[in-house]
């Protein structure tokens, strides 16, 4: 092990057990930069306040920035016996400005610090991934825009339902991503808030100035209670759970496409550089990375989950169980960054299979509520409405009929008010061109919709 912290009042070593069990070198080490950003704001600030010399303020600050260089040019190397990144970091300053780095520490705990970094880390890992957000919201509206006249069978329960533009069906992730999108966003804001000279719950005796800290590292706030700053992991739960939320809506989206994919929808083509074989079947094309974003909600779930639990009952103030927060973190973060990276790629790449699409549309099943409607324009209530076209649909269906292959005088027979112009509601076109409604899926509305969110993501 290590150098540590602390250790002077132990009589006796501690066990290479324990050094290993308590060690979060391995995952923490990728708090590195923030952990050091963080300490040149606090290095400085002593010095300022003259906690420090002026003197001794500016070596901490140069070694600290000489670590920062390392990183940059991957000369950085952790030791993987250090206990976290936190002391790993202290004694690498102490190899380059030898024992003023024992300043560094002063009116600081690595309960204070430790909340510092997660949320230094967490505020860059919002903005990028809402960023990766907008790639593939833009991503999915040039897959919308380029097929603009697309009409797709809709489904409920999987049965298919009604006519709807491909463009109106993409906008609907459009506007569940952008939903994420103000979530993560939202929870930024109590993210954004500055823990330092909380130090280990209780603040300090020593005349720390923590508004020099926050305007330093760009913090829109200090935390308001030094207790809470170091108990506090809600920020932690809440960018999760924002995080599950957008991995449920992304599964949605691959599963639409797997479906849409199959040989049975025959909606879509994926590209050959999205797919994987079978090590037995040869005919195989399997859309395994839209299966594993799917997947990946599950992991995604277990990190909220296990955070949650971490910190149910928990006493106040910092216990090392809050260590274990950040591989579950880490490991969300990760692979939504990656879910969003590839999901963005697929829709680049996704064709549509046009004209099998095109035969599905002579299914009349499709056009049933707009027969209703037709016969509610005549004055026929809902209910007598729906009975009619129910009982046409299921005699022709007995019968082996199209209903649009009826004469006049028979569908005369299920309602008096049929003319001839009932016929032409058997059309996808018309169909889409009818819901006028504002949020319907008529070519208009889309348009104005897909117009709206080009502008909206373009700024
Ligand atoms: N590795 C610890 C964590 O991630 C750092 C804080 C340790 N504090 C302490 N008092 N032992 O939470």
């Amino acid at each position: 092990m290590a150098k540590k912290l602390w250790g002077t009042r132990f009589p006796k070593k501690t066990s290479t057990l324990t050094d290993a069990f308590t060690s979060s070198i391995a995952f923490d080490k990728r708090l590195a930069s923030y952990d050091i950003i963080g300490s040149i704001a606090h290095a400085k600030m002593l010095g300022e306040c003259a906690i420090i010399s002026k003197k001794d303020a500016a070596s901490l600050t140069q070694g600290l920035q000489a670590l920062l260089k390392d990183i940059e040019k991957k000369k950085f190397s952790v030791d993987m016996r250090a206990e976290d990144i936190h002391s790993y970091v202290q004694e690498a300053l102490f190899k380059k400005v030898g024992s003023v780095a024992d300043k560094l520490h002063t009116a600081r705990s690595r309960n204070d610090q430790v909340a510092l970094d997660v949320r230094m880390y967490l505020l860059d890992q919002i903005d990028e991934i809402v960023e990766s957000l907008g790639l593939l919201q833009k991503s999915i509206l040039k897959f919308a825009r380029n097929n603009i006249e697309v009409i797709i069978p809709g489904y409920t329960h999987l049965q298919m339902a009604q006519c709807v533009l491909l463009a109106h069906h993409l906008l609907s992730y459009i506007e569940s991503l952008a939903r994420d999108t103000q979530r993560l966003n939202d929870a930024r804001k109590r993210v954004d808030l500055m823990p330092l000279g909380a130090c280990a719950f209780s603040g300090t005796g020593l005349p720390i100035d923590r508004e020099k800290v926050r305007r330093a590292l760009g913090f829109s706030a200090v935390t308001e209670n030094s207790i809470d700053s170091v108990s506090d992991r809600d920020f932690i739960i809440e960018v999760l759970a924002d995080i599950s939320i957008l991995s449920v809506h992304l599964s949605r989206i691959a599963e639409d496409l797997i479906l849409w994919s199959t040989r049975e929808f025959n909606f879509i083509d994926i590209d050959y550089s999205f797919c994987t074989g079978s090590s037995i079947m040869p005919h195989k094309k399997n859309p395994d990375v839209l299966e594993l974003i799917r997947g990946s909600v599950g992991k995604i779930h277990g990190a909220l989950s296990s955070v949650l639990i971490l910190l149910k009952g928990l006493p106040s103030s910092y216990n090392r169980d809050l260590q274990l927060d950040k591989p579950p973190l880490f490991e969300a973060v990760d692979s939504i960054k990656g879910i969003l990276e590839i999901a963005t790629q697929i829709f680049e790449s996704v064709v549509i299979e046009k004209q099998a699409i095109a035969a599905r549309l002579d299914d009349e099943a499709l056009f049933s509520v707009d027969i209703v409607e037709y016969l509610i324009e005549k004055g026929v209530s809902y209910r007598q409405a729906h009975d009619v076209v129910g009982r046409l649909v299921r005699d022709c269906l007995d019968k082996g009929k199209k209903i649009s292959a009826l004469s006049i005088p028979e569908l005369k027979r299920y309602s008096p008010v049929f003319e001839v112009e009932a016929l032409k509601m058997f059309n996808a076109q018309v169909s889409v061109n009818r819901k006028k409604s504002y949020g319907g899926t008529s070519p208009q509305r889309v348009r104005q919709q897909l117009a709206r969110w080009e502008k909206k993501l373009n700024a």
